[in-house]
């Protein structure tokens, strides 16, 4: 391997080396981009199993195999499996998905699953199996904020994915967490998160249906939550309803709004690049109007393992929000009575 590559590979092993030398976390990035001097790849290691992403607007190129095979070889990885990330991947069919997602590694042996430990939790991480392994890295600060700040709250999970803020939610002590998606399947994989984890699963607790749909059932019903969590892909499409996060976030939260406790939380997230921090707190706030809620903190990709090149945003906008608790009750004075 020319020797400035593994100058490079030798910096972004070393910037992490808090997280090699952590017990209760096995999961985490180990190549950025450009701000680990390697623009079009990212890597991610889940315990013995590494994920290469491609940058290649879903071509399929040759990846940099002697990079990905000296840092397999740094952490003693078992096998690595290879990604070549869409521009979109809401349209894609399934035959494309799986020529850009390979099920069979570059590099190693096959693993079907690997349990992956994040800040003492573990996960199901199926290195072979779709576009995303089954844990969105980045969201690491996030899920330890959600679990900080959960002992004895309800949570709606929507676009829950393998319900690792469900897992994070209740593992801070909370009293239910209803985790949201369109796949079946993937709540499925939810609930084995559960139990990795020793958590019952209960099955009205993973529901399989559209956002859009149940959050006007759950408003119907006066049904409300402590904390709502809406982390949406950048596009959705499916038998109900079709989204942009870009055009629709504002009326999303307005939906979201409507089943948050007064006084609670309502997280807003974003991971699309292209809207920055600025036009995405414009949206949120436009549709936190009708609950006068308010922005309270904003967190971002975690800096140790997702740096950002110089000149760059953070990609990763989380902000969390808090509903106007509900108002005093006035105790109307009576006026005195004459004697
Ligand atoms: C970006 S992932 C969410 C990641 C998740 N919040 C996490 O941190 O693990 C998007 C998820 O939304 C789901 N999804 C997309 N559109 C949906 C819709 N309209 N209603 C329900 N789920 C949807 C997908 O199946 C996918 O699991």
């Amino acid at each position: 391997m020319p020797a400035p590559l593994a100058g490079l590979l030798d910096t972004a092993w070393h910037r992490r080396a808090a997280l090699h030398s952590a017990l209760h976390t096995t999961a985490y990035r180990l190549i950025n981009r450009a701000a680990d001097g390697f623009p079009d790849l990212a890597v991610d290691r889940y315990g013995d199993a590494l994920v290469a992403h491609v940058y290649s607007e879903g071509a399929i190129v040759a990846p940099p195999m002697g990079s990905l095979r000296a840092l397999a070889e740094r952490a003693g990885a078992r096998s690595v499996y290879v990604k070549y990330r869409p521009a979109q991947a809401n349209t894609l069919d399934d035959a494309a998905r799986r020529a850009l997602a390979p099920p069979a590694p570059i590099l190693g042996q096959p693993v079907e699953a690997v349990t992956a430990l994040e800040n003492g939790l573990r996960f199901e991480i199926r290195p072979g199996d779709g576009l995303n392994p089954g844990l969105f890295l980045d969201m690491r600060e996030a899920r330890a904020w959600l679990r900080s700040v959960s002992a004895g709250k309800t949570v709606l999970n929507t676009f829950a994915y393998t319900c690792g803020f469900g897992v994070a939610a209740l593992a801070g002590g909370a009293a239910r967490a209803l985790n949201l998606d369109i796949s079946r399947r993937i709540l499925d994989w939810g609930a084995h998160n559960y139990t990795l984890n020793g958590l019952q699963p209960v099955k009205t607790d993973f529901v399989a249906g559209d956002v859009f749909d149940w959050l006007r059932r759950f408003a119907r019903r006066g049904q409300r939550f402590d904390i709502v969590i809406l982390d949406p892909p950048s596009f959705s499409t499916t038998r109900q309803s079709r989204f942009s996060v870009e055009r629709d976030m504002a009326g999303l939260v307005a939906l979201a709004a409507q089943v948050t406790q007064p006084g609670g939380w309502l997280i807003a997230a974003t991971n699309q690049h292209q809207l920055t921090l600025r036009a995405f707190r414009a949206r949120v706030t436009e549709g936190l109007a009708g609950v006068q809620g308010r922005i309270v903190r904003a967190l971002h990709e975690p800096e140790i393992d997702f740096p950002v090149a110089a000149g760059a945003q953070p990609y990763l906008k989380m902000l969390l929000c808090q509903i106007a608790p509900p108002a005093p009750r006035t105790t109307s004075r009576r006026s005195p009575q004459r004697g």
